[in-house]
């Protein structure tokens, strides 16, 4: 998706040789009309999955998923990092270990919300070791669900989330792969080869 490309090289800052920061347009604020735009392609890249619902992680995986949802006409369910006061029982849940942040995390779905019924389209801000989205397939597994696919807003693709899900034979739709953050630079996949 070019203008995400070209808004991460205008706007996105390179950490270190691993992290990219994003925090003008996805993790931090968020601009809408790209979010907007994001959501249109996940719907045009899932459009014949019969997509029921999309699931995301919270929180930087909500803005997409919304405008995915929005454009799709499914509802948005957001998985929970953290214990609710109100979400107490009746859980579908995965250990999620960031091998960026070194903490492990237990994420949450209630079970009124995902069934045997459901066609589910993932979406995630960032794909990098692919642990989260592991966390998510396995709640679809406990619930029953089918999986349409998944999308990605930002693929580090220097990183083994993307080959381990795509040797599954799940379909990964990532809008921008970086391939490398050497030196300071972003460095995308060739858009022929990722089949952009
Ligand atoms: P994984 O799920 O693919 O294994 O990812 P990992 O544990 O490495 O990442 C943990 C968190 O860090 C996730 O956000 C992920 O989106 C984010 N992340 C990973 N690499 C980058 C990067 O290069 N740049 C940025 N900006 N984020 C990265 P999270 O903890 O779920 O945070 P949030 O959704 O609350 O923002």
């Amino acid at each position: 998706m070019q203008r995400l490309k070209q808004k991460i090289e205008n706007e996105g800052v390179v950490v270190s040789e691993s992290v990219l920061k994003v925090d003008g347009f996805l993790n931090h604020q968020i601009d809408p009309i790209m979010m907007q735009e994001i959501g249109e392609e996940f719907t045009s890249r899932f459009a014949n999955e019969g997509v029921t619902k999309i699931v995301t992680l919270e929180s930087s995986g909500i803005a997409p998923a919304v405008m995915a949802g929005l454009s799709l006409g499914v509802p948005v369910v957001f998985a929970r990092k953290s214990k609710s006061l109100t979400l107490t029982d009746h859980l579908y849940s995965a250990d999620v270990y960031s091998f960026t942040k070194q903490e492990s995390n237990q994420i949450s779905v209630s079970t009124d919300y995902l069934s045997k019924d459901d066609i589910v389209l993932l979406i995630d801000d960032f794909l990098a070791n692919g642990q989260a989205v592991l966390g998510m397939v396995s709640m679809l597994e406990q619930a029953g669900s089918a999986l349409a696919g998944i999308g990605i807003v930002i693929e580090k693709g220097f990183q083994d989330g993307g080959a381990i899900l795509r040797s599954r034979g799940i379909q990964v739709e990532s809008l921008a792969i970086v391939d490398s953050l050497a030196n300071g630079e972003v460095t995308f996949r060739d858009e022929k080869a990722s089949s952009e």
